[in-house]
């Protein structure tokens, strides 16, 4: 009997060193996913899975459930294709674990809106509190759980596109939306963001990929090297939500004008990184022009060797560092999905712009054309 606990507890410990193992290195297998695990009639309309891939064989799975980014693998420096992005096997689990937006395209609003209530030309609107005591990402019907109608161009681009209806999720105007995935032979998914409105609304879109440089489920992004063009940051309170100041990133946890790890100061006890518990703050780009294409941030793990360069039109970038991801949540291959183990660079206008009238309008109405662009770049060093 002893003999036989013995050998069982030597068992665990290789196994739990192993996973812990697995936790740490690198995740180097390309995701294949199973259409048929995707393919099924949501409210009425069928949601499929698409797959765009280059001259490169780098792929990137989307689904019309919500325009999400499965998967996206690319080539590490000796070759090996590498998941970089959190998701889930299967349609289904979308809808049982945990909504995290992983891959999401994120509408009316990206981001909060305090009190989820805004003004237009006098008349207030409420918005659902999903974020207590705040609106977030277009509310629990947002854009992220819509099931969008898909065309698939070519090999390399998919148009998806939907119809929110006046007053959907609060916001006035019924809002067309077209937003074109993709991936092209430098190994760069673009995605551009068209909308047009028939009565005046306010309008922020943005995706909300979760990547980790060393595969989706391998472990901390800590490690991981970040430049974000910012001189300034728009600091919360503790609910979120922007105070209104522009304020200088020198001197703080918020300086990334030069590469620095992430998680080299996402413990300080300053009450920035308290207020957003870690790092979920909008950066004020530099630029160079109002709206042309720019770089905004770039990320690099000499692990994988691989690098992220995010390029936008938009004013601002979300960087969040994973803080509310936890173990118990279980993603693609079964991989434990741990806090702080992926980042968001989530291109946008400033989180309640609607009430702040100093951040850049997010306002649209009808005649013109919401356009925007951003690009996510994928290469070796
Ligand atoms: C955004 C928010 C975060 C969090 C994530 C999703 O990036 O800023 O606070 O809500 O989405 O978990």
């Amino acid at each position: 009997m002893k003999r036989l606990s013995t050998v069982l507890m030597l068992f665990f410990a290789i196994a739990c060193n192993n996973a812990n193992h697995k936790e740490n290195s690198k995740n180097d297998s390309v995701t294949l996913l199973s259409r048929g695990a995707y393919q099924q009639d949501v409210m009425g309309k069928k949601v499929d899975l698409f797959v765009l891939s280059n001259k490169n064989k780098m792929t990137v799975y989307i689904t019309n459930y919500g325009g999400r980014i499965v998967s996206v693998n690319v080539p590490d420096k000796s070759g090996t294709f590498v998941d970089v992005v959190l998701g889930y096997d299967s349609l289904k689990h979308y809808f049982d674990r945990k909504e995290n937006y992983f891959g999401a395209l994120i509408g009316r609003y990206g981001n909060r809106i305090a009190k989820g209530k805004f003004e237009l030309d006098g008349k207030q609107y409420q918005l659902a509190i999903n974020n207590a005591p705040n609106a977030l990402h277009g509310g629990p019907t947002g854009f992220h759980n819509q099931v969008w109608d898909a065309k698939q161009i070519d090999s390399q681009s998919l148009e998806l596109s939907y119809v929110s209806r006046d007053m959907e999720e609060g916001y006035p105007g019924t809002l067309t939306v077209n937003v074109l995935y993709r991936l092209t032979d430098d190994n760069s998914i673009e995605i551009s963001y068209k909308a047009t409105t028939d009565k005046k609304t306010v309008l922020n879109l943005t995706n909300h990929s979760y990547f980790n440089l060393n595969g989706a489920g391998s472990g901390t992004i800590n490690d991981h090297l970040l430049t974000i063009n910012a001189d300034k940051f728009t600091p919360v309170d503790s609910t979120l939500i922007p105070t209104g100041i522009l304020a200088d990133v020198a001197g703080t946890s918020f300086d990334f004008r030069k590469s620095k790890a992430i998680g080299d100061s996402v413990n300080s006890s300053s009450e920035q990184i308290k207020n957003g518990k870690g790092y979920d703050h909008n950066f004020v780009l530099n630029r160079k022009t109002a709206s042309d294409m720019e770089l905004a941030a770039t990320v690099y793990t000499s692990v994988t060797g691989i690098k992220l360069d995010v390029f936008t039109q938009e004013p601002g970038i979300q960087f969040y560092g994973g803080n509310f991801l936890d173990s118990s949540l279980l993603g693609k291959k079964d991989l434990h999905y741990s806090y702080r183990t992926a980042f968001c660079l989530e291109t946008q206008h400033f989180p309640n712009a609607p009430n702040q009238h100093s951040f850049a309008s997010t306002e649209l109405v009808p005649g013109k054309t919401y356009q925007t662009k951003t690009i996510y770049k994928f290469s070796v060093q």
